[in-house]
């Protein structure tokens, strides 16, 4: 190292409020801050307070002042239907100047929520940023929810419009959003009154006027719209999460420190300058699509793609080399399961050889523990730096990442590298005290968070509080857990929570729980994430039936499945439910649920003391084996 890493990090550390203001600098600002940091409120501390700003603003129209009009600010590549398209900032700009104003026709104010639901395509982004341009707040829905998780969040947010599309594409099936929608509508106590329709040429579907309305139909009397001024400390958008129950989690991201931070990241940890191509291949209803496919590159002024599209499947494992030598792209981020994914179907990477990566330099995992097998392989095909970095949804940004536009560091095979500057990371012991060097514990962040992460959940300043903030005084708990070596490289090994990662995608399986227990014929269960070799970890829920019960157990677990489809969505992945005759438990009556995970995995595990009766777990080992999940 030559010390540029460890100057920064620690000027970030120990003087927080001079780091962030000099680069604040580097935004735009109708009004600039004078008070940086407000931290008389602890835990909710804000940064730039007295800033007066606008997220669309910094995301594009900047670059036309700055005469960058002309320049490529996003590419939609769409395998599964054919379709490509180049947005100029200037073109960009003036799709979204029209779509705020057909926002504000349907009433749409500063401060209103808008949800989004919607495939990957252009409109999907113009319809976040016009929401920034005029101070809405949007919460973007990932697609492969079911209706009771977006109607979850319209209750949660009180939406006053919704913005969907006719269908999405999956291989092999379309995704009707109508129905969805319909349903969603149908379900939410919060009553929306107004849904604007994307229609897909060729997939158009037929609309309920007066409520819905089609997305040409809206634009016919809109005005062009300029960016309003708002407060650094308003928020730009709710996105929601899973949390440890049913009721997902609204993280939300105010206007300014979003804006510094995201497009700081874009030159120090990724190395990215303005007239290179980026891209993030996630979807915008993800944490990585919001910061990493549309703002952090808009805010740098850089080019983003949008690709409509899996890594295997449209058409070919050859899919993501073909969009980097097209678009000639510098760097890409995706999650580690995309490329378990091509590596499972082209492990000689014969696809790969077709195309010209000349312009590739580097490519980044996050989302899961990106495993060595899968870094290793990707080195070698590639010939590029591949980097492991950490974060999650409620940070928006890495916590910790190899920093290659401050200083190259060593890759230390399975750890996420060092903190990111901006992030006090330790790992404390149950006790609260500091673990030492290779010591296991909770990963927590010392507060003050840097900008750009979450100041608190959508009205629930309590949950916040009491979930991420009392557990360790003073410090932010991730809910990782894992530990710090003496270089400072941070290991993540597991969450402390119930949540699971499927696909690189964050899912609660204590929400899954609760749709089981739904289940008529059901008594009791249990929902574990079992290892897997394409998506990390998959789902698998064990049921234990009502006394009496006469249907087949078959038939029972085919319901199960289909429930947990319908409630959560296809994203769940949730595809084995088996029925067995009890649950091992502790004599105070907790489920074992790690002690069964590990018997899946065929990790080692200690008899649990207080088992209430060990010859139970010798019945889950058999039933575990009949259905294939322990061989
Ligand atoms: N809208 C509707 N349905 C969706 C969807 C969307 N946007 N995204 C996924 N789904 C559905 C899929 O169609 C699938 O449904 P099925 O049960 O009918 O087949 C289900 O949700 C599971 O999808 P997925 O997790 O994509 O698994 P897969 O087996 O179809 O594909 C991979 C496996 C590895 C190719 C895929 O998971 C992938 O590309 N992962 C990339 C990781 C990623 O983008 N992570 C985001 C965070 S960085
Ligand atoms: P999400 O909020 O969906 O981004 O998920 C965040 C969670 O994903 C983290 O708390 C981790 O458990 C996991 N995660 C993200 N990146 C990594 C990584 N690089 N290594 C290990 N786990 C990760």
């Amino acid at each position: 190292m030559s010390g540029n890493y460890k100057k920064i990090y620690e000027k970030s550390i120990n003087n927080p409020e001079e780091f962030w203001k000099d680069i604040s600098n580097d935004i735009f600002w109708f009004k600039k801050p004078t008070q940086i940091l407000k931290k008389n409120n602890h835990p909710f501390y804000k940064w730039f307070t007295d800033g007066v700003t606008n997220t669309c603003y910094n995301a594009l129209d900047l670059h036309i002042d700055q005469g960058r009009g002309d320049k490529i600010a996003l590419i939609y590549d769409s395998p599964i239907t054919g379709n490509k398209k180049k947005f100029s900032f200037n073109e960009l700009k003036e799709k979204v100047s029209k779509f705020s104003g057909a926002l504000k026709n349907q009433g749409i104010n500063k401060g209103d929520r808008v949800i989004i639901y919607m495939p990957m395509i252009p409109e999907a982004v113009i319809a976040m940023l016009a929401c920034g341009r005029i101070g809405a707040v949007h919460s973007v829905v990932f697609g492969g929810f079911a209706s009771n998780e977006l109607s979850s969040r319209i209750d949660d947010s009180k939406a006053k419009l919704l913005v969907t599309a006719s269908c999405g594409f999956e291989p092999g099936r379309t995704v009707e959003y109508k129905p969805l929608v319909d349903k969603a509508l149908k379900l939410s106590s919060h009553k929306i009154k107004k849904v604007i329709f994307y229609q897909r040429q060729g997939n158009e579907v037929k609309l309920d006027a007066p409520r819905d309305i089609d997305w040409n139909e809206a634009l016919v009397n809109a005005q062009d719209t300029d960016c309003v001024e708002m407060n650094s400390n308003d928020y730009a958008y709710i996105l929601y999460t899973s949390g440890t129950t049913g009721i997902p989690k609204g993280i939300v991201r105010d206007i300014g420190g979003h804006i510094v931070a995201l497009k700081w990241t874009m030159k120090n940890i990724y190395n990215i300058d303005l007239d290179d191509v980026w891209w993030s291949a996630s979807d915008i209803g993800w944490i990585v699509g919001h910061s990493y496919i549309v703002y952090a590159p808009l805010f740098k002024g850089c080019t983003t793609v949008l690709f409509e599209g899996k890594p295997v499947g449209t058409p070919d494992a050859g899919a993501f080399w073909k969009i980097i030598s097209d678009y000639k792209v510098k760097s890409l981020f995706t999650a580690p399961t995309a490329f378990r994914a091509i590596k499972k179907e082209d492990p000689d990477g014969k696809f790969f050889s077709k195309y010209d990566l000349s312009s590739f330099e580097s490519l980044f995992l996050a989302g899961e523990r990106a495993d060595p097998d899968t870094i290793k392989w990707a080195e070698k095909l590639l010939k590029v730096p591949v980097i492991d970095h950490w974060w999650q949804t409620e940070t928006s940004w890495a916590i910790s990442s190899n920093c290659t536009g401050i200083e190259m560091q060593e890759t230390k095979y399975g750890s996420a590298c060092r903190a990111v500057p901006g992030y006090d990371v330790k790992v404390l012991k149950s006790d609260s005290s500091v673990a030492k060097p290779n010591e296991m514990g909770d990963i927590v962040v010392k507060l003050p968070l840097p900008p750009g992460t979450f100041p608190t959940l959508w009205n629930a300043d309590e949950r916040y509080k009491k979930t991420y903030m009392s557990n360790y005084e003073g410090y932010y708990q991730t809910y990782d857990a894992g530990h710090i070596d003496d270089d400072g490289y941070i290991w993540i090994m597991s969450r402390t929570d119930d949540i699971i990662n499927v696909a690189g995608h964050r899912l609660s399986t204590g929400a899954i729980e609760e749709v089981l227990s739904e289940h008529q014929s059901v008594a009791e269960c249990a929902v574990l994430g079992i290892a897997d070799k394409l998506k990390g970890q998959l789902p698998i829920g064990l049921v234990v039936l009502k006394a009496g019960v006469t249907k087949d157990n078959d038939t029972i677990s085919k319901e199960c499945i289909q429930m947990v489809r319908d409630k959560i969505g296809p994203v769940a992945a949730f595809k084995v439910a088996i029925v067995i005759k009890r649950l091992p438990k502790t004599r105070s009556g907790k489920i074992l649920r790690g002690t069964i995970r590990k018997i899946a995995d065929k990790e080692e595990f200690k008899m649990p003391a207080t088992i209430d009766d060990p010859v139970i777990l010798d019945e889950i080992k058999e039933d575990l084996k009949n259905h294939n999940i322990l061989k």
